[in-house]
């Protein structure tokens, strides 16, 4: 689907975060969407980006306008910069509603982590657990107090269940967190991919199943300093593709006709996971369990990079 939305009203949160609220053309209902969704936007020169979907108790059953809030990053790569120029009244083009980070029913204590600017699918994980009266925990770190958003809403709506952390006041403690859950916890983390390695490896040294955490990565992976160039051959036919520094094995496969399957292209959803025939993988995603990455069998080939010259792929 595709569909022009009017950026209806715009909010400064912070200094860097801004709410922005798109409504339809003509006021109509728009599509129906779940906690943990996103929407994902044409910007023309600066790409497609998508933005979580932040619920604070209207309707997600075909609602009359979308809440998403932008960080400004200064060294990104336009989309946040491209949001941040929108005004009332722009039109900006949506390309759908998804959900990569569902919260699933039935769940019960579930533990809330978000890091940064990831509060905002927590938002609407927070909202629907407390319409359906589970038990939670909601956790929200960031750099300082005065760099998280929403930090009064948030006290209001979820008193019970919010702790706020900040790394200049009170960091975040997550091996203490973590051996606090019960075996039956199911844990929720939205933030940068320091804060998510960190928490999965928590969770993992207290014996939560690796089942039990579900994760959604905000910023896709940039290109590392030290990165390299290296090959893929594909093991079936026998052809190699040059994938160079700035580029992924699935854009230069894409590129060249190479049918591949992937989704969020972030490392986090797992659906581009493919087996190693040979050559030493950099794994970059967030899917795999620490065995995975030493086992050194598969990868993420939206995100993840090669140690050696070449690696040899089962696609
Ligand atoms: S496409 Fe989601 S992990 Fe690669």
């Amino acid at each position: 689907m595709v569909q022009n939305l009017v950026v209806d009203r715009i909010h400064d949160e912070t200094e860097r975060i801004r709410s922005i609220v798109l409504k339809a053309h003509d006021e109509a209902a728009l599509p129906s969407f779940t906690a943990g969704a996103h929407i994902e936007f044409d910007l023309q020169e600066a790409g497609n980006r998508a933005y979580s979907l932040i619920d604070w108790g209207g309707s997600k059953n075909s609602p009359k306008e979308y809440t998403i809030a932008v960080q400004r990053e200064e060294d990104g790569a336009g989309g946040s910069k491209a949001m941040h120029a929108l005004v009332e009244g722009r039109v900006v083009s949506a390309l759908g509603v998804k959900n990569d980070f569902e919260l699933f029913a039935s769940q019960n204590p579930v533990l809330l982590l978000a890091g940064g600017i990831g509060i905002t699918p927590i938002i609407s994980m927070a909202t629907e657990l407390v319409s359906r009266n589970a038990q939670f925990s909601f956790h929200y770190t960031g750099r300082s107090m005065s760099a998280m958003g929403f930090t009064d809403r948030l006290k209001a709506a979820f008193p019970e269940q919010l702790s706020l952390y900040c790394d200049d006041e009170n960091p975040i403690d997550l091996d203490a967190l973590m051996s606090a859950q019960s075996a039956e916890t199911h844990v929720y983390i939205c933030g940068p991919k320091g804060m998510i390695e960190a928490a999965k490896t928590a969770a993992s040294v207290v014996g939560l199943p690796d089942e039990n955490v579900h994760i959604e990565l905000f910023t896709s992976p940039d290109t590392q300093s030290g990165d390299t160039p290296f090959e893929v051959e594909i093991h079936d036919t026998g052809d190699v593709y040059a994938i160079p520094v700035g580029k992924t094995i699935i854009e230069v496969l894409e590129e060249a006709g190479v049918d591949v399957m992937y989704d969020c292209q972030r490392g986090d959803c797992g659906i581009c996971q493919t087996d190693i025939i040979n050559g030493t993988p950099d794994h970059r995603d967030v899917v795999l369990s620490n065995a995975d990455r030493e086992a050194g069998k598969v990868m993420q080939i939206c995100v993840s990079r090669a140690r050696s010259a070449r690696l040899v792929l089962d696609i």
